[in-house]
């Protein structure tokens, strides 16, 4: 509950590497997730890297040019297996060259695959494996409950699914030798608190946002959600899903929405909530608690950019 959770005083919110890039920026943008999380609150400060995206090097490139570094990062965070939020965690673990703590749920490393016409696609965790990471110097926090990781921070743990339009995808996994439907049961969230409510920070989001605010609100006891940051998976939801998200999202202050969202879930949020809701993009910085309403998600400044021009 929200007495023992406490409060944030402040968040920096860097998407270091995601699908796309904004007009005039220098990024590089790459099929995926990567967020650094900067938490400050009166007693704490603590960085943590929300997902690895499918790559390592576009990640390092772009924390150059925003003149951030993983230095300070004590904790990596996978919001479930997908490749896009993972397969660049073998290349942060060799360049960080340190021991480094790793939370996500239990099953992350099951496997997870798609039966398409043209063959099995696996789209989990294929290589490394648990050992492969873990003598790199990972130490896994594999856990199904919630987990305070700071002052005004906790994970969602596994997430129940209560609404019957978040329904599962056509993505497969192996149990006792039989391919069977896969759950996804470890797909979860981060959840910041702010005196404004709280912050939920979402990777795929397979659970389902509404199923996800629902559950932040059960295992916080804090009713007010402030902001949602990160992938919605709206692409390929029923017509459904997506009227009923909408509708959800309306008790929310701000929606910094990409990846998964998809062009016409962000067009449709977009239309339901105007300046309420922007697209994040590789290079998006969200500051919390949100000083200027007009332009919360920034990015850096031109003469910067302009630096990166030919950047190798
Ligand atoms: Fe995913
Ligand atoms: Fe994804």
């Amino acid at each position: 509950m929200i007495e023992e959770l406490g409060y944030l005083t402040e968040a920096d919110i860097s998407v270091l590497a995601e699908d796309s890039i904004a007009f005039d920026t220098p990024f590089l943008g790459r099929f995926g997730l990567s967020v650094l999380l900067e938490l400050r609150s009166d007693d704490c400060e603590k960085h943590i890297l929300y997902d690895t995206n499918s790559e390592s090097a576009p990640i390092f490139r772009n924390l150059k040019i925003m003149s951030k570094s993983l230095d300070k990062v004590s904790t990596i965070f996978l919001s479930h297996c997908h490749y896009d939020h993972t397969d660049g965690l073998a290349g942060i673990l060799e360049a960080l060259g340190r021991p480094i703590s790793v939370v996500a749920h239990p099953e992350i490393f099951r496997p997870c695959f798609e039966i398409n016409p043209d063959g099995i696609r696996q789209i989990g965790i294929v290589d490394p494996n648990i050992t492969d990471l873990e003598q790199k110097g990972t130490i896994f926090t594999l856990s199904r409950e919630p987990l305070n990781l700071m002052t005004g921070v906790m994970t969602s743990g596994e997430i129940e699914r209560v609404t019957s339009f978040e329904v599962l995808e056509d993505l497969y996994t192996i149990v006792d030798g039989e391919v069977v439907q896969d759950h996804e049961r470890d797909d979860s969230a981060v959840i910041l608190s702010f005196e404004e409510g709280l912050v939920i920070i979402t990777g795929c989001c397979h659970a389902g946002i509404v199923n996800t605010m629902i559950h932040a609100r059960n295992i916080t006891g804090v009713d007010k959600i402030h902001a949602i940051v990160g992938g919605l998976h709206f692409i390929d939801a029923s017509e459904e899903k997506i009227e009923k998200s909408i509708e959800a999202l309306k008790e929310v202050d701000w929606i910094f929405a990409g990846h998964c969202t998809g062009f016409d879930g962000m067009r449709r949020i977009a239309n339901a909530y105007g300046d309420r809701f922007s697209r994040i993009h590789t290079g998006s910085m969200i500051h919390f608690p949100i000083q200027d309403p007009t332009t919360p998600v920034t990015t850096i400044p031109t003469n910067v950019r302009d630096l990166h021009r030919l950047y190798e």
